[in-house]
């Protein structure tokens, strides 16, 4: 049995966390192009690719840096090009890709030797597909496309709960904007691609935000833990908790 939980790869996030990321769940990052997806992805690869522990790395749009890879590691050249080997990467560039990718990590999950799954990120190939099958008013095509996002996450979960495997999965957001009948205000809303699928599905919800360029990450949902925030910054080693001023 493994541990319950794995390391942030960050010793503050750790703490937030009360010691890390959940092993039988799904957990999931949403948030603005830039707001640090990819950076708390490849802080928890390299944590586990350091002790060894094979990891699938699934990059959608390009977000996994080997140089960033070598600024969370500090290790010397020789242990960071042996750790970079447990980094299995998957790149695929379409859904039908993403689709196929999906079949290798399945095959390597029954090898038994993954750690970690990392989806970096799920809905932006599906976003893409989706749009063209609602710009071709192809409703069989909307519905298979949905069935498949399902599908996906579904399989996930199987993975997490059943075999302990820990799974991270970034997701891009948009925003909608509200008229307040009182003020007439407009209000800005933050919503995720695919938004009720991966609400259902993760167990552990975390928004990043960048206002202003000061990051926050807020814990929206979380089975032992309550809504709670912690203000952070991107250095070269990961990220470190920002104080109040
Ligand atoms: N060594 C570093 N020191 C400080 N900040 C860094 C460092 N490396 C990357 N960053 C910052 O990380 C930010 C990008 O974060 P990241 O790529 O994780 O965002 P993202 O949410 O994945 O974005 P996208 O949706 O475009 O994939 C940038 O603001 C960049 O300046
Ligand atoms: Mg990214």
């Amino acid at each position: 049995m493994r541990e319950p939980k794995i390391s942030a790869g960050s010793f503050d996030l750790n703490k937030f966390l009360f010691g890390g990321y959940e092993t039988d769940i799904i957990t999931t990052f949403y948030g603005p192009g830039g707001s640090g997806k990819s950076n708390f992805c490849i802080m928890v690869a390299t944590s586990q690719a350091r002790k060894g522990n094979k990891v699938i790395f699934m990059d959608t749009e390009g977000g996994f840096s080997s140089d960033r890879f070598r600024q969370v590691h500090q290790g010397t050249k020789e242990e960071i090009e042996r750790d970079l080997q447990n980094i299995l990467l998957l790149k695929p560039t379409s859904f039908e890709e993403q689709e196929e990718s999906f079949q290798k990590l399945l095959n390597h999950v029954k090898k038994g030797d993954v750690s970690l799954i990392i989806i970096d990120s799920i809905a932006m190939l599906y976003r893409l597909e989706l749009g063209d099958a609602i710009t071709a008013k192809d409703n069989e095509k909307i519905s298979a496309i949905n069935r498949n996002l399902a599908n996906q996450l579904r399989t996930l979960n199987e993975i997490a709960r059943k075999q302990n495997i820990p799974v991270l999965v970034t997701n891009q957001v948009y925003s909608t904007f509200t008229q307040n009948p009182e003020d007439q205000n407009l209000e800005k809303q933050v919503s995720m691609v695919g938004g009720d699928l991966l609400k259902y599905w993760s167990k552990c919800l975390i928004e990043l935000q960048n206002f202003r360029g000061k990051r926050k990450l807020v814990l929206r949902k979380h089975r032992s833990l309550p809504v709670k925030e912690l203000a952070f910054e991107i250095i070269n080693i990961g990220i470190r908790k920002r104080g109040l001023f």
